[in-house]
């Protein structure tokens, strides 16, 4: 593959300040794709990896900044994201909240948090993106997990959340074709969660992986790179990449 496959590209990542967005972010821009990068609170870190992209190619990182919990700025990050380079040839619905939510402990604002990052703003930007996506044939990537499919034990807001958008990336493929391709990455252990993870813990979820390994921000990354380049005929389609966790029974 050239080292320029996504040169006059246009990607919009969001949540895309830290860890597997920004690994995304750099992976895509290394291929020639101006890159929008999208934050709510890491302001810091965003611009520095704005700086970071622009030093090495300049003139092709933006920042776009909002709250995907808050409805009225979706349409508003979509048009900024349009109007950086006047185009909008990918969308990667990165951004998520993740946390435990305890049955006999689970309030409203969870729901709606869990539900409002990882579902339903995926869904409306996936909407508001469609003209700009439609008329450069792009295509849509959503992170989902692999806990969409069997629920992570004590996660079940966020476990459902993530089972909605792999509906939606079935949805939206038949409802956005034939202009727009909609697929799905579901990561395994790639980061550890922030915040305390026992190691014990962490044995124990890498034990059950065929590869006997975690993955890394870079396994991603190369699938979104796959499924913006060279999967010009799937559509609909979620892809594990997990280390065969899911398999194992
Ligand atoms: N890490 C893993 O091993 C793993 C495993 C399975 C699935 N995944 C999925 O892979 C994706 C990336 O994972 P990650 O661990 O790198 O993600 P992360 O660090 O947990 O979150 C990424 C970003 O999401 C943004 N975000 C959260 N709520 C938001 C809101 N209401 N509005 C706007 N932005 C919001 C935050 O941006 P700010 O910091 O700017 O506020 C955060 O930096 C996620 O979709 C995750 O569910 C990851």
């Amino acid at each position: 593959m050239s080292s320029q496959s996504l040169a006059n590209k246009t990607i919009l990542i969001t949540g895309a300040a830290h860890r597997v967005g920004a690994c995304m972010a750099k992976t895509l821009h290394e291929q020639g794709a101006n890159i929008i990068l999208h934050y709510r609170n890491s302001k810091t870190a965003a611009k520095q990896l704005q700086n970071e992209l622009n030093d090495m190619r300049s003139n092709t990182a933006f920042l776009v900044q909002g709250d995907l919990l808050n409805y009225n700025q979706i349409e508003k990050i979509i048009q900024q994201a349009t109007e950086q380079t006047g185009q909008l040839d990918v969308l990667i619905n990165n951004a998520s909240s993740f946390y435990a939510t305890e049955i006999g402990t689970v309030t409203e604002q969870h729901w709606d948090d869990l539900i409002g990052a990882n579902m339903k703003a995926p869904f409306f930007l996936s909407q508001a993106a469609f003209p700009y996506l439609a008329s450069q044939n792009g295509c849509i990537i959503n992170i989902v997990d692999i806990h969409a499919d069997r629920p992570l034990k004590t996660y079940p807001v966020y476990s459902t959340a993530k089972a909605g958008l792999v509906m939606i990336t079935k949805a939206l493929a038949c409802e956005l074709g034939p202009d727009v391709r909609v697929n799905a990455i579901a990561p395994g252990a790639i980061l550890w969660p922030e915040g305390d993870m026992d190691e014990a813990t962490k044995e124990k979820i890498i034990s059950r992986t065929f590869l006997k390994r975690k993955g890394n921000p870079g396994d991603i990354a190369k699938t979104a790179l796959f499924l913006i380049n060279d999967a010009t005929y799937m559509s609909g389609q979620i892809l594990t990449v997990d280390g065969g966790r899911s398999l194992n029974s």
